[in-house]
């Protein structure tokens, strides 16, 4: 199953709001219809978000017309419209910075539109590529954490529809299962959006995963019940102390296995750590529309003229995080920022 892919001057993408009722692919056939496809939620997840901005920046070279001079300030508008998309993720912030030697006089001086073109296509399938190896790597390196018949937390959804390939968390879910493990997974549903009850359960139904959904606000009890070994998390960006952005909740999640003494694993490729960035005091949280809290399928839960508050990232400081588990192996906060 792929998530998006490149087809003849065309991206596809697999519509992640459809899912699991329909496996629908959508066209998306410029950089602004790429730029409304991520902010749509139709592909998701952070290193998809940066193959996604790729293929984004791809089409609008394909589909140029002007002059090659006037290239460089394009390119910057392009990049522009598809970070505003999804601000939180550095997966696209650095995706998009990929083909900036592209865009550089010097090249465009001694280069035609065709060649720009075919180079621009090498980088994104190349990033496809490098993503989809990180995710098999991080799954080797993770399996070994994830002890027999370990009882694992996550939420939201970090497989296939997130990360191109096996996936980073769920990824090593995937290699504990297949090296029968026994093991079992609790899903939470991630409100408002239910990556984890719409994505996360389609994922690990079809590999046939032990797993049960749950409310988000049922992690608390499912610690004091001692049914949590472990907790698996993905992130979105990672700053160069550790502190970590991932989908809301991540931090009650990681106070909640501090307070209880269980492992608190955050796995993600390189292309996640934003290593200028000193701390996650200032990461940009994306915050999305009220009508997301407001309504569910289109039905209102709350009454007239009430305001909701949606950021849809927190971030996590290094110090509640037990590993971070990447493509190069498996580190401790205090070992990050010397990577
Ligand atoms: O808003 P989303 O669904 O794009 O958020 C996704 C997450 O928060 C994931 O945990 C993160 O991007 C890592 S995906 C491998």
């Amino acid at each position: 199953m792929k998530p998006i892919y490149w087809d003849n001057g065309i991206v596809k993408l697999l519509d992640q709001r459809l899912l699991p009722d329909k496996e629908v692919y959508v066209e998306v056939k410029s950089v602004k219809e790429m730029a409304n496809a991520l902010r749509e939620m139709r592909i998701r997840g952070a290193p998809n978000v940066g193959i996604a901005g790729a293929y984004g920046i791809v089409l609008g070279i394909w589909n140029y017309f002007g002059s090659v001079g006037d290239l460089p300030e394009v390119y910057h508008s392009w990049c522009e419209w598809l970070q505003k998309a999804r601000p939180t993720a550095y997966n696209l912030a650095r995706a998009l910075s990929l083909f900036r030697p592209l865009f550089q006089p010097e090249n465009l001086s001694s280069t035609s539109l065709s060649e720009l073109k075919e180079q621009s296509l090498y980088i994104a399938h190349g990033l496809v590529q490098a993503e989809e190896s990180a995710c098999e790597r991080i799954g080797t390196h993770g399996e070994r954490l994830i002890p027999p018949r370990g009882r694992i937390l996550t939420l939201c959804n970090t497989g296939s529809l997130a990360a191109y390939g096996i996936g980073t968390a769920l990824g090593i879910i995937r290699k504990a299962h297949q090296a029968r493990k026994n093991i079992f997974v609790w899903v939470m549903e991630t409100r408002p959006w239910l990556q984890g009850a719409r994505l996360t359960a389609w994922e690990l139904q079809q590999d046939k995963i032990p797993f049960r959904l749950i409310v988000d606000s049922v992690a608390g009890q499912l610690f004091r019940e001692k049914q949590v070994d472990l907790v698996l998390v993905g992130a979105d960006r990672i700053a160069h102390n550790g502190d970590t952005a991932n989908k809301i909740g991540t931090y009650p999640l990681a106070i909640l296995a501090h307070y209880h003494d269980i492992p608190f694993y955050v796995a993600a490729p390189r292309s996640t750590f934003e290593t200028t960035r000193h701390d996650g005091s200032h990461i940009p949280i994306e915050e999305r529309p009220e009508e997301e809290v407001l309504t569910f399928h289109g039905i209102a839960v709350a009454p007239p003229q009430t305001r909701a508050y949606n950021p849809v990232f927190d971030i996590t400081p290094a110090y509640l995080i037990t590993a971070f588990i990447t493509d190069t192996g498996v580190y401790s906060p205090s070992q990050i920022p010397a990577l």
